[in-house]
């Protein structure tokens, strides 16, 4: 039986790639950091077929300690601090998790077994200020913030590691995926939840940034079945992969209000609060290398998207 290791396995994306990894036969070893109170809501209903082990990004012993015990065949990365604003008010943490948390763990795989199969969370913020419109593999990067920064630095120490060490180590330029297991902060849950307790009475208003960021938005769902074909080719590659297209905030929030039957202009506050020191203004990819070379293929729309996450946070607070 084939055994992956995933990290962040508490995260969105941890608990659909374990949703995924079990249906196609793995044995699936998630690791969690220690914290004081447990934190599994996302993967609560995969407890019982998956082992949760504690480890983290930022204590190399622990890392080298779950490969040689559970001898996993593929590893995913990805843990990280991974909201763009925290990694302003927490910058070295950021680049402690984020970047040299992609070394520590490449080098226990070159200590422990070279073989293992490695993915690499990179993000779409690493192309920041574009360079160009869309984005596809070849784009130069320009980060706009710690957190970017921190993942170019994941990025191209995967990179190295594949090319000096002969690891297999695949880098997935993933763009903005969500779902009704987004962590509230982000901007789409945070209108969807903000939708749901509006209609139910339950507050008033939204206080958002800017409505005017662009981005390429997908379901969290799809994404995770990319990383794993990533794994599953015969070399290890950099694949980008998005919807190949773009919507403002501003939309967003149209599309979620007008599904409960209300206008955003009545309850949408612009608070520049929410405003960051460098905003990355427009993202859209252009994943037709995974389209071809992975056969990948979003089965979820954008109004398809917000509408799920809208009704999943009607149905939670209704309860
Ligand atoms: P997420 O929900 O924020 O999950 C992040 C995970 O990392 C959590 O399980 C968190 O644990 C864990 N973590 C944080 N610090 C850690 C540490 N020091 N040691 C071990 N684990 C640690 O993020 P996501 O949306 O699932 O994204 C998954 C990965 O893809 C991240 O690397 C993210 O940067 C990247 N990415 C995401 C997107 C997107 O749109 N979602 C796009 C491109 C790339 P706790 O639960 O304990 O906090
Ligand atoms: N979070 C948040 N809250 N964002 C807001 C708000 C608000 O109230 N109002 C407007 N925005 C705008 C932000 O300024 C940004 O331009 C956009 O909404 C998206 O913000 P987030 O949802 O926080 O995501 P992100 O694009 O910064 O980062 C996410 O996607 C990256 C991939 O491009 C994260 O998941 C990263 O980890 C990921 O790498």
């Amino acid at each position: 039986m084939p055994t992956a290791l995933v990290t962040g396995i508490t995260g969105q994306d941890g608990s659909y790639l374990a949703q995924l990894l079990l249906k196609k036969g793995y044995r699936v070893i998630g690791v969690a950091r220690r914290s004081s109170t447990v934190n599994y809501e996302r993967i609560q209903h995969l407890l019982d077929d998956i082992t949760v082990v504690q480890g983290d990004l930022q204590d190399q012993g622990s890392l080298l300690t779950l490969l040689e015990e559970y001898e996993p065949t593929e590893v995913y990365n990805l843990a990280a601090q991974s909201f763009v604003p925290t990694s302003w008010s927490q910058p070295a943490l950021t680049g402690d998790v984020t970047a040299l948390g992609v070394t520590r763990i490449l080098e226990a795989i070159r200590f422990v077994n070279p073989k293992i199969r490695f993915y690499q969370a990179s993000s779409s913020e690493m192309f920041g200020k574009v360079m160009e419109v869309p984005q596809n593999e070849e784009t130069p990067f320009y980060p706009r913030s710690p957190y970017g920064v921190a993942k170019v630095y994941g990025h191209w120490i995967t990179v190295n590691y594949r090319e000096s060490f002969g690891i297999f180590a695949a880098s997935g330029i993933l763009f903005n995926h969500e779902s009704p297991r987004r962590g509230l902060e982000f901007v789409t849950r945070k209108i969807s939840d903000g939708v749901a307790k509006i209609k139910l009475g339950v507050t008033k208003e939204l206080r958002l940034g800017n409505l005017d960021a662009q981005r390429d938005w997908g379901f969290a769902g799809d994404y995770v079945h990319a990383m794993w074909l990533m794994l599953q080719q015969a070399t290890p590659d950099n694949y980008v992969i998005g919807m190949g297209e773009t919507h403002s905030v501003r939309e967003f929030c149209e599309i979620a209000f007008s599904h409960v039957g209300l206008d955003y202009k009545d309850f949408v506050v612009v608070d520049e609060k929410y405003y960051r020191p460098a905003e990355v203004d427009l993202l859209i990819s252009d994943p037709s290398k995974a389209r071809a070379q992975l056969k990948w293929e979003p089965s979820v729309t954008f109004n398809e998207l917000v509408k799920m996450m809208v009704d999943s946070d009607l149905a939670r607070l209704k309860k």
